[in-house]
């Protein structure tokens, strides 16, 4: 079976009712980035940071996967299929896809903020219990955190990110700026001859080093488009 990798961004999920990062003055769902998604933001207020979390995830658990996250994951039936993705939604997996690469984290956990990758002290919350109450204690007795990677922190997933991005007969960008690296750099280790194709109702920046087919659509009407092109390749 031939292999697609997915890199997806925020443009993945808007047709399910998420709001993009850049176009909208640096504001993430009305709060300034640096204050709920950087390092120095969760340091200077960690009660903030886990309120608006809170509110996000009450949007998570009533979000919908749009037809693009479905047809991506339809496409397990006749591919190998890799999504990386730097959404912190599940709205991939709650498609069906069954591999899903998470560059900046998860909304639907939380972890140790000494150790955050320490999985004994991550926890999945589900739409009974996920509202963190503020000063609460990780497993280790630091402050619970929010399982999201902040601006100014490393990205541990980036590198078995790059091993299947160097393992693709097929690589496809979805809704994301390429702003952000090192997430942007992973069409970096797509070898060369595999076709790139990247689906976006707007023009991207994408280093221009390689060809790109540029399906110039939304999430959903791009990957009915990209589907059909996929039929001749399998
Ligand atoms: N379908 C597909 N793409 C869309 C749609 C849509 N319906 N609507 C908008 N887009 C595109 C925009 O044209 C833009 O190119 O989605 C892209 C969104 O870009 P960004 O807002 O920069 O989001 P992203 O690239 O995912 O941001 C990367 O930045 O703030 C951080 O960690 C955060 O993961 C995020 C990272």
């Amino acid at each position: 079976m031939k292999k697609i990798v997915f890199l997806t961004g925020a443009g993945m999920s808007v047709e399910s009712g998420f709001k993009t990062f850049r176009g909208n003055d640096g504001l993430w769902e009305d709060f300034p980035v640096e204050q709920v998604a950087s390092h120095e933001g969760w340091e200077a207020d960690p009660t903030l940071v886990t309120n608006f979390y809170n509110m996000l995830r009450k949007k998570l658990w009533a979000a919908q996967p749009n037809e693009g996250h479905r047809l991506i994951s339809q496409l397990e039936a006749d591919f190998e299929v890799t999504v990386v993705t730097q959404n912190v939604d599940n709205l991939h997996e709650k498609a069906g896809s069954t591999k899903v690469i998470h560059l900046h984290g998860e909304l639907a956990k939380v972890c140790s903020s000494r150790d955050p990758y320490n999985p004994k002290y991550i926890r999945e919350l589900g739409p009974d219990d996920s509202d963190i109450a503020a000063g609460s204690k990780a497993g280790d007795g630091s402050l619970l955190r929010p399982f999201i990677v902040f601006f100014g922190e490393s990205v541990p997933m980036i590198e078995p990110a790059a091993l299947e991005a160097g393992k693709a007969d097929v690589f496809v960008i979805i809704g994301t700026s390429l702003n952000v690296y090192p997430a942007a750099g992973l069409v970096r280790y797509v070898r060369p001859g595999c076709p790139i194709f990247l689906i976006d109702p707007d023009d991207v920046g994408s280093g221009g080093y390689r060809d790109i087919t540029h399906i110039k659509r939304g999430a959903s009407e791009g990957m009915r488009e990209l589907c059909g092109i996929l039929k001749e390749m399998k």
